[in-house]
């Protein structure tokens, strides 16, 4: 089985989502050693913006074929100004690719990698959750969901930790919870 673990935070050291999504592939691996596991770092190798040569590249881009040839997904982010760092959003633009993840039909368009199982590890600064002032502007786990959705990854697993702008210790604990909510995480049979 191939993973291939996704990193877009710019913080480095200090970044909440990547000491989630490492939880994340601990535990996976943990539970199965035989697990090949590949890593990209979007923040230190980071992808140009999208341009029509990228999207016309003969036989598609090496990160859509590293993406294809993989079974389990963890993608790690943080909250940047309501949405997803840009980062990642110029790795989902060579993902997104028409005949290769989806395709239009006449009944609309259909995702075609329904079978790769997605964890989201994804922090914030405040709180957006459903009932919260800031629900409103949240676009950055409602968009992941709607792009996975859209190439047919309709249930993927969101570790959520928020409102670690708030204090040194609230961001603490919500880091904490969220690194031992990864850790019972196995790979759904
Ligand atoms: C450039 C930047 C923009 C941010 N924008 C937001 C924001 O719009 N809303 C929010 O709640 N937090 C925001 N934050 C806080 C981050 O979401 C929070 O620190 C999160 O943990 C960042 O992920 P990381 O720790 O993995 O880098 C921002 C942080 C940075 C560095």
């Amino acid at each position: 089985m191939k993973l291939l673990q996704i990193d877009s935070s710019i913080t480095g050291e200090n970044s909440a989502s990547r000491a989630i999504s490492a939880a994340i592939v601990s535990a996976l691996t943990a539970a199965d050693p035989a697990i090949e596991v590949t890593t990209r770092d979007l923040a230190t190798d980071a992808l140009p913006h999208l341009t029509l040569d990228v999207l016309g590249t003969p036989g598609g881009t090496p990160e859509l074929a590293e993406f294809l040839a993989s079974d389990v997904i963890v993608i790690g982010a943080g909250m940047y100004n309501f949405t997803i760092p840009s980062q990642l959003k110029a790795w989902l633009d060579r993902i997104l690719i028409a005949g290769q993840t989806f395709r239009y039909t006449a009944e609309g368009p259909v995702g075609l990698v329904g079978d790769k199982k997605v964890f989201v590890a994804l922090s914030r600064g405040g709180y957006y959750g459903e009932g919260q002032p800031g629900a409103a502007v949240e676009h950055a786990e409602t968009y992941l969901r709607a792009v996975l959705g859209f190439i047919g990854i309709t249930n993927p697993t969101f570790i959520l930790a928020e409102g670690l702008a708030i204090d040194a210790e609230t961001r603490a604990k919500a880091v904490a919870a969220a690194v031992a909510e990864a850790g019972d995480l196995v790979i759904p049979a």
